[in-house]
């Protein structure tokens, strides 16, 4: 079936994405795959011919909420065959089916399919054997292969903002964690066929990109003469691209923080001034346990040399809290850690025992009352930094990247330099523009701006 092909003929594909921002991309990507054979987003999983859930395996918690989805759809399997309006196809794919795809398979026999994130590239031929032989359940095999060759460079995109998947991957093995075993070695994608794909997103209206990987700051895809490149060389090749105005990275590792790439955050101006960088501790003694390869004191002297490369930098984080051995004093460390660095954001978590980790098995794990606590005092001191750093942002005029309308006639919402959502009136004009906002006020999440005038349309990019 082409693209052409008459809204009465398509497919309905629900896809329910869990878990972080590499699964948002594999999920749009997913989606590309799957137009060409007929399917069409449907935002609702009831009626639905295809489900698919990308999953997070990151947390327990994650994990589990997938086979409660599981079950609800088996029951709407059932009254769509009653209706009937044929099979529901339920395909598992993301961390979950990488590293349980026996277990899903044994424990869910309503999935048809089980494709990790390596392997998704694969997705159209399977779900056509699926859906041919009504009922015959694959697995697809997890060997890591090129998926990126295999996917075209042209994105169906609507808004002005888009993820891109650069880097996949860890080697770092921090005791707590499954990424390294659920999404392979580091692994780079050569920078032609970034800068293919980012070239065909500026086409296409997006003005702000973000790089992706579990750790993007460690990229060290081919340069196209053999050679491997950087991040900050990426990201230069990429400010060459006409349009796409703002540039951001997401998740990084301190110890890839390299010179070459704090001096970026002074030297390209495309570069956004806000910075994911996780300590997930503030003690030395979890940090060695949590095997981060780096101690208290040189994160905080690595902040201060990104700061002073780029004094608007805001930075956020991610901490757990509760990790096996951690005593009050402990934790202490990394509210004092907090304190001292300052976070305009951060994500929490409370640690989660995640089979087949060296945490898993560590002794000293921590009350669950306990880590509640912890976990509640940590979220109270970032929510109060939060808000700190919004109110400093009131009466300054900031750089907005207007992105969609708001519920009012004239009124649009855009995005700060630090992912702040922007709300203006009279700026319906503007979707798609980076324009100076005043900061007029605080909302609930949110800032509140006046535009310093209403913009001719020569005025605009
Ligand atoms: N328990 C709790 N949080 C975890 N993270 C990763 N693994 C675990 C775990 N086992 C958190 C880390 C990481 C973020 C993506 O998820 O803070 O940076
Ligand atoms: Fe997990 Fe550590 Fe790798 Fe981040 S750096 S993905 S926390 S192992």
């Amino acid at each position: 079936m082409s693209e052409t092909a008459s809204p009465a003929a398509l497919k309905k594909l629900h896809i329910k994405t869990y878990g972080c921002q590499m699964n948002v991309y594999d999920s749009e990507r997913m989606v590309d795959l799957l137009r060409p054979l007929g399917y069409a987003v449907s935002d609702q999983a009831d009626g639905a011919d295809l489900v698919l859930l990308n999953t997070c395996h990151i947390r327990e918690k994650a994990a589990e909420k997938v086979y409660s989805e599981i079950g609800r759809l088996k029951e709407l399997r059932g009254e769509k065959e009653a209706r009937g309006e044929g099979r529901m196809t339920i395909a598992v794919a993301g961390c979950v089916a990488q590293a349980e795809g026996q277990e899903i398979m044994n424990r869910a026999p309503a999935v048809d399919l089980v494709i990790g994130p390596q392997a998704y590239h694969q997705l159209p031929e399977l779900i056509a054997r699926t859906t041919r032989a009504k009922g015959e359940r694959l697995s697809a095999d997890f060997a890591p292969e090129d998926k990126f060759d295999a996917l075209s460079s042209e994105r169906h995109v609507t808004g002005v903002t888009a993820f891109l998947t650069v880097q996949e991957g860890c080697d770092k093995f921090c005791t707590f964690c499954v990424v390294p075993y659920t999404r392979g070695a580091e692994w780079s994608r050569p920078v032609a066929s970034i800068v293919e794909e980012a070239r065909s997103l500026a086409s296409k209206g997006v003005r702000e990109v973000t790089l992706l990987g579990q750790n993007v700051n460690a990229f060290n895809g081919d340069d196209g003469t053999g050679q491997e490149s950087t991040l900050p060389r990426l990201m230069e090749a990429l400010s060459e691209i006409p349009g796409l105005d703002r540039i951001r990275y997401t998740t990084s590792h301190p110890n890839d923080m390299t010179d070459e790439l704090i001096r970026a955050h002074a030297d390209n101006p495309k570069l956004m001034p806000y910075l994911h960088l996780p300590v997930q501790s503030g003690s030395d003694k979890i940090l060695r346990a949590m095997n981060r390869k780096h101690g208290r004191q040189a994160y905080i002297d690595l902040i201060a040399r990104i700061k002073a490369a780029n004094p608007r930098l805001a930075l956020s984080g991610d901490f757990i809290v509760g990790f096996p051995g951690e005593t009050d004093k402990d934790f202490e460390d990394t509210m004092d850690l907090i304190r001292t660095v300052g976070y305009a954001s951060a994500f929490s978590f409370k640690y989660s025992k995640r089979p087949g980790t060296p945490a898993s098995s560590m002794p000293g794990q921590v009350d669950e009352a306990v880590a509640d606590a912890r976990l509640k005092a940590l979220q109270a001191l970032i929510i109060e930094q939060q808000q700190a750093f919004k109110a400093e942002l009131v009466g300054q005029t900031i750089d907005v990247l207007f992105e969609k309308l708001g519920r009012h006639n004239q009124q649009a919402i855009g995005r700060s330099p630090w992912l702040h959502s922007v709300f203006a009136e009279d700026a319906a004009h503007l979707i798609g523009q980076i324009v100076p906002v005043k900061i007029i006020g605080l909302g609930n999440n949110s800032l509140i701006g006046e535009l310093e005038k209403v913009y001719a349309k020569e005025e605009l990019a």
